[in-house]
């Protein structure tokens, strides 16, 4: 992990007791399917939890992997936590919906980029897009603007 932040945290990780039992639930999901966001976000609704506590749970509790596309927004669901990175993860899945699809979301532990947290890369068949520090509505454009 790269240097974190000097800037006081803004947010609370999910904790590791309670991923742990989200991470059992996405493996079994997985048994039946790959984890696109439409089954992950059908399990969130379903269990009345945020889609993100899904995404960190795969990102620090699992090893699955989740599938990509074209366009994948990839988003550390590491300390990056700690600033906001499910807000922004919550966020794709919003956007995921709306359109209707037409792009992936993966999660990693980190990105490597953490004194920048939170971290989302845009990556696309012309090149990734480093979202530093990102706030839900600057996704929602860059998302916007990749599927365009
Ligand atoms: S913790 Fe390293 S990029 Fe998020």
């Amino acid at each position: 992990m790269a240097n974190l932040p000097t800037r006081s945290p803004t947010h609370r990780d999910v904790d590791m007791t309670r991923l742990a039992g989200l991470g059992m639930e996405v493996e079994e999901l997985a048994e039946a399917g790959p984890l696109t966001p439409d089954r992950l976000i059908a399990l969130a609704e379903e269990q009345g939890k945020p889609v993100s506590h899904y995404y960190a749970a795969l990102a620090l509790a699992t090893e699955l992997e989740l599938p990509a596309a074209a366009v994948t927004a990839v988003f550390c669901a590491g300390k990056c936590q700690s600033w906001g990175a499910l807000d922004a993860i919550d966020r794709a899945a919003a956007v995921w919906e709306q359109r209707g699809g037409g792009f992936a979301i993966t999660v990693r532990s980190c990105l490597d980029k953490c004194e920048d947290a939170p971290v989302c890369e845009i990556r696309t068949p012309d090149g990734t897009a480093t979202l530093a520090r990102v706030k839900p509505d600057e996704l929602t454009a860059a998302l916007n603007d990749a599927l365009a």
